[in-house]
């Protein structure tokens, strides 16, 4: 493909995956232009900052600004003018006090989009969406867009957190959902360099490119609390979870990845997608064929409480007035995200309890404190540890992970610990005077 094949793309929500997404895309030789409603955003982007922690992704923007074949704005009309393509990537967070998804920023971005297609453009949505959604969209474009030839496209996205640029030049497989063929050529010509490199593409109708997205999260989630439900069950067999996992996941029917034990999943995606699945089935009256999603989700939040139970029983008994040192702070590592983390979860329910609670995190404090005032933070690890009579290791960051047990036993009152993601090597931790308590392991 030359040069001028190339559409021009625009990306419409700058957050984790329209910025990494916007970056990648350049990165790929492709003219692109970002759009955000939020300017400060657009400020940071546009001097080179990102403004959430994605490793590599801050260089790569960088080098892609001085290309001069990337840029950020607040205005749609620039990105209406300029891009033959657009990726709307904004987010759909569950709704309050409810469990369906939120759609409305979805719906904003597509109806300040639509009035100003002059020509025949394709608009892709990346954003996770109940399924249905584009079909109501497709309606809500064709009334809204002068131009009665712009289409609609379904392309969802598979990123991980913390390997996000990875997987966006090369992710595993590319779903198009659309309804037509031009639409399709426009998502091939979009995406030929990930094509090129052998990245399987997948063509479907709209909604089988919703559900691709929420399935796969779906069972992502219920890998998560399977191993976590063996884990209860290996808690009062006295097995040994980690092993067990090792086990199964020889079998390559089942493999090993995402058979990590421990405190269960949180984050802005794998929470919140399951619980707007089940609603979104029962608006569909299908909710009993995702009844088992309740089992996942409460297996899930089990294990937030059982952390809370055990560093109970290590203080034999009263968190009150204890001291209290919490590793981790974010989701999971390599991220600085805190959207429903059960690191914090457990240190705000032990705070409620009446103990003090450091915390420390090496990439989440800023977000941590915004959202969570009432905890303590240290800037380190042994700051947090010092004087503690108990230590919670809540999200496996590899600095805790290599952690020696008699430097922080020097820092603590009590060698305490409660290994919430099954991080370390409990051997080791009870050589080291320790009492070491863990999720499923002996
Ligand atoms: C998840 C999916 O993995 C991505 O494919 C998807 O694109 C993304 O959601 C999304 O919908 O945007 P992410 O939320 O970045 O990605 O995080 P994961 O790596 O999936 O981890 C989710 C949670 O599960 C974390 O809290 C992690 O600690 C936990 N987890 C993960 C476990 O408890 N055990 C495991 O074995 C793996």
């Amino acid at each position: 493909m030359t040069t001028t094949d190339r559409p021009k793309l625009s990306v419409i929500g700058t957050g984790y995956l329209g910025a990494t997404h916007a970056v990648c895309m350049t990165e790929l030789g492709f003219d692109v232009i970002g759009v955000d409603v939020f300017p400060d955003k657009i400020d940071k982007l546009n001097a080179g900052e990102v403004p959430f922690f994605e490793p590599g992704l801050a260089e790569l923007l960088r080098k892609n600004l001085e290309t001069g074949r990337l840029r950020f704005t607040t205005s749609y009309e620039e990105a209406a003018e300029f891009a033959d393509v657009h990726f709307i990537c904004v987010g759909t967070p569950q709704k309050k006090g409810e469990y369906a998804a939120d759609v409305s920023y979805v719906d904003t971005a597509f109806s300040s989009l639509a009035p100003l297609l002059t020509r025949r453009v394709l608009l892709v949505g990346k954003s996770t969406v109940p399924a249905g959604t584009a079909a109501r969209i497709a309606d809500m474009v064709a009334e809204l867009a002068p131009n009665k030839d712009v289409e609609l496209a379904w392309n969802p996205e598979f990123l991980r957190e913390g390997f996000a640029v990875e997987d966006t030049l090369r992710p595993d497989r590319l779903v198009f959902g659309v309804r037509s063929e031009w639409a399709e050529q426009q998502l091939r010509a979009a995406f030929a360099p990930v094509i090129e490199t052998g990245s399987p593409v997948i063509v479907t109708d709209f909604a089988t490119a919703e559900l691709v997205k929420v399935a796969a999260n779906s069972f992502l989630a219920t890998k998560i609390s399977f191993i976590n439900a063996m884990a209860e069950v290996c808690e009062v067999t006295h097995a040994d979870v980690t092993k067990l996992a090792e086990a199964l996941g020889y079998d390559d029917r089942i493999g090993r990845k995402f058979l990590g034990s421990g405190l269960g999943f949180g984050g802005g995606c794998l929470p919140k997608d399951i619980r707007a699945f089940m609603a979104r089935a029962g608006e569909l009256g299908v909710d009993q064929a995702l009844t088992f999603l309740k089992d996942v989700d409460d297996i899930n939040m089990r294990r937030r409480a059982r952390v809370v139970d055990l560093g109970y029983e290590l203080l034999q008994g009263s968190y009150n007035g204890a001291k209290v040192c919490v590793f981790g702070a974010a989701f999971k590592p390599n991220s600085d995200d805190i959207r429903d983390s059960p690191a914090l979860d457990v240190a705000a329910n032990i705070r409620r309890h009446g103990a003090t609670v450091v915390v420390y995190d090496p990439a989440a404090m800023d977000n941590a404190r915004k959202a969570h005032p009432q905890l303590t933070y240290a800037d380190s690890a042994l700051e947090a540890a010092r004087d503690a009579d108990l230590v919670l290791l809540l999200t496996e960051w590899n600095e805790f992970r290599e952690m020696d047990p008699q430097v922080l036993g020097d820092a603590v009152a009590k060698r305490r610990i409660v290994d919430g993601r099954n991080a370390l090597d409990p051997t080791q931790w009870r050589a080291a005077g320790w009492t070491y308590r863990a999720l499923g392991r002996p």
